[in-house]
């Protein structure tokens, strides 16, 4: 590990002499007006948490008008940052003040079905859902969003969604950035198709034309010359990002899903699928003050399949920035601040995953449809709200493969669970997604297996979700749900 650590500065320190030279973008000053300053949403902490979801406006574009958004509490676009603790209690109030109805599902949590958010929590307008649970889950990031059936692509579209911060004491005895907002960075990748009037394209589109993070379009960010931590879901419709700095620096991904990893895993380039995130480190440290990188999406030439490689500007399946490198935050570096992280942790946490051979049952869920643009659905049924799809019995350790997606790449997501991916049939699987995830992306063609234990909740009439996280497909029937009993 030493070894591998010197490589990586030697690499490190490389690029950056290298990079002096020749690099257009470190000219530019942090007061560039053609930039916006990147939201960082608030947070909220403690173990009440009340969320009332608003219709609300946001000014995109410096001319022209408003967008009409939602938000939660009073927020113009995406909803306040929940921090949780490992082991508490807590209480959610979610209030709903739209006129249509909507649910919150808590992204990656192991609770129990009836808790979930799921198509079967609903919310009628000028109501409000009290779910309480136990924080489980690991240290990690994790995010609440709608989840009605049929309406979820409208309403995530809109705006409505919020990240959750879990921490735990393993996480809190690691030398990692965490001062949220600081060194700490959420970063919410989305993007979104405007009408002439500015309002939101609502309409089936796969591909936004304007990159949004945080809701900030074109957004620059100053950041202490030093270690920083991104926290970063892809909260897309269907387009995924491969992900990489503008000098191709390494950076080390240290989290995924649902935890830290074991060790840092160094990369130039990281990709992510719809619904999954992942923590990243990035050394600032050898950046002079002053200078600018630049966050981009290297989405140009990828294989069909690839949700964003599809070449059209226009159309349901083309969008302005497909089959193209994009920026996404331009990062300008300050000085560093008192009591800088300096250094990358060469361990973080000790993880025992589950293995194929633990599995004491399995489940193969084949994906239909889809041809000539058609809908999506599992096992050749649509979901349905009223059939449970498979029933799980408590404690067993399931092995769960995908498959047949021969149309396009999908987002596979199962609630309840954290699981480990055992196999990928078109070969490798990347060290950053060796860890807890509930999300994964599913190439075009391949089979995926992964395995998980359905302990601690049973319930004979509340089902959990398994679904593709692309919200259009979601709706149009790629969704099926389990009971655990
Ligand atoms: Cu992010 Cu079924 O949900
Ligand atoms: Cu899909």
């Amino acid at each position: 590990m030493k070894y591998t650590l010197i490589v990586f500065v030697l690499t490190v320190s490389l690029l950056v002499s290298c990079k002096k030279g020749n690099n257009s973008s470190s000219s530019t000053s942090s007061t560039d007006t053609s930039y916006n300053t990147l939201f960082i949403p608030p947070t909220v902490s403690g173990t009440t948490f009340n969320l009332t979801l608003s219709k609300s406006s946001k000014q995109f574009f410096k001319t022209g008008s408003a967008t009409t958004t939602y938000g939660y509490n009073g927020y113009s676009f995406w909803g306040p940052t929940l921090i949780m603790n490992k082991g508490d209690n807590v209480q959610m109030n979610v209030t709903n003040g739209l006129t249509d109805t909507t649910t919150v599902h808590w992204h990656g949590f192991h609770i129990p079905a009836k808790m979930d958010g799921g198509p079967h929590q609903k919310i009628a307008p000028s109501t409000t859902w009290s779910p309480n649970f136990e924080i489980m889950n690991n240290a990690s990031t994790y995010w609440y969003h709608p989840h009605l059936h049929e309406k979820t692509l409208e309403q995530l579209t809109m705006g409505a969604g919020g990240l959750i911060i879990i921490k735990d004491p393993t996480e809190a005895a690691l030398n990692l950035p965490r001062t949220y907002g600081t060194d700490d960075i959420p970063l919410v990748l989305t993007s979104r198709r405007f009408n002439s009037d500015n309002s939101f394209d609502l309409t089936t589109h796969a591909y936004g034309d304007y990159e949004l993070v945080n809701g900030t379009i074109n957004p620059q960010v100053n950041l202490p010359k030093q270690f920083v931590r991104f926290r970063i879901l892809n909260a897309e419709t269907e387009r995924a990002y491969n992900l990489g700095f503008s000098d191709n620096r390494i950076f080390y991904v240290i989290g995924n899903d649902g935890g830290l990893l074991s060790t840092p895993v160094s990369v130039t380039r990281l990709v992510m699928g719809v619904g999954e995130r992942y923590e990243i480190m990035v050394n600032l440290g050898k950046d002079e003050i002053g200078s600018s990188i630049l966050l981009k999406a290297y989405n140009s030439n990828q294989a069909f399949g690839f949700p964003g490689a599809e070449p059209a500007t226009n159309g349901a399946f083309g969008s302005l920035l497909n089959n193209k490198d994009f920026q996404v935050l331009k990062i300008n570096i300050t000085a560093s601040t008192t009591n800088a992280i300096t250094t990358l942790p060469t361990t973080l946490v000790s993880n025992t995953y589950w293995k194929s051979t633990d599995a004491t049952s399995s489940i193969s869920t084949a994906i239909n449809g889809g041809q000539g643009g058609s809908a999506f659905y599992f096992d050749n049924n649509y979901y349905n709200y009223n059939t449970i799809n498979q029933t799980i019995p408590l404690n067993a350790i399931v092995k769960w493969t995908f498959s047949g997606g021969n149309i396009f790449g999908h987002s596979i997501h199962i609630h309840d669970i954290q699981f480990n991916i055992v196999s990928r049939s078109s070969g490798a699987i990347a060290d950053y997604e060796k860890g807890w995830k509930d999300t994964y992306f599913i190439h075009l063609g391949e089979t995926v297996s992964v395995v998980a234990k359905f302990d601690d909740f049973s319930d004979t009439t509340w089902p959990f979700m398994y679904h593709c996280h692309f919200p259009n497909h979601e709706d149009d029937g790629l969704m099926g749900q389990f009971i655990v009993k």
